[in-house]
């Protein structure tokens, strides 16, 4: 029961549509209807400007790192639930939000989060490489979904240091989500369409 209570938490954290809402609150914009049609960071920075894109990047990965650490309230002390399960359960959540009609982001930010709230020393490699990557590339989506790689060699050279396999399974769904959610990136990148960052 109180995993149950544990999953469904972590599934609404993950379901809060952080860049609907600013947009809808205080731009009085449906950030669907413009840019990328994606309710994520980039969009947000996108249509909304850099206030709402930083404001909008800090509650995605927050929301995945707050259902890592859900363990960590007394009332769920007892429950015996990996934390990086929470994680998931929060991306499906920023995917799949129940808030939003279910049409939700590409899963980048918020697996950031749950990675910062497991093991912070991966977030910063995370964080490093993601300027790196940007700065080269210009095309934030190119770079989320090198994340994923870099992620996968992080989480392999770290099983075989630590034997945490779990990590390493987890960080494989996510980059499969991550990948499968930018298929219309993918596709503009072929095309040489994708729109690239001026600002770096
Ligand atoms: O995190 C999403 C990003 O990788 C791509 O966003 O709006 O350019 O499709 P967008």
């Amino acid at each position: 029961m109180q995993i149950a209570a544990m999953l469904l938490a972590a599934y609404l954290l993950g379901s809060i549509p952080a860049g609907l809402w600013i947009g809808k609150l205080f731009y009085h914009t449906d950030i669907r209807e413009s840019g990328s049609g994606n309710l994520g960071a980039t969009n947000s920075f996108r249509v909304l400007g850099k206030k709402a894109g930083i404001a909008v990047t800090a509650i995605d990965i927050l929301k995945g790192t707050a259902a890592v650490l859900l363990p960590l309230l007394p009332v769920f002390h007892d429950a015996n639930i990996h934390p990086l399960t929470l994680g998931i359960a929060a991306v499906i959540g920023h995917m799949f939000p129940v808030f939003a009609k279910f049409r939700g982001g590409k899963a980048v930010a918020t697996s950031g989060g749950v990675i910062l709230g497991y093991s912070w020393p991966f977030f910063l490699v995370l964080i490093a490489s993601f300027l790196i990557v940007l700065k080269l590339s210009k095309i934030v989506s190119l770079t989320s979904m090198a994340m994923g790689v870099v992620g996968l060699i992080y989480a392999t050279v770290n099983y075989f240091v630590t034997g945490d396999l779990y990590l390493l399974i987890v960080i494989l769904l996510l980059t499969v989500f991550i990948f499968y959610r930018h298929r219309a990136n993918i596709g503009r990148i072929k095309a040489g369409t994708e729109p690239k960052v001026k600002w770096l």
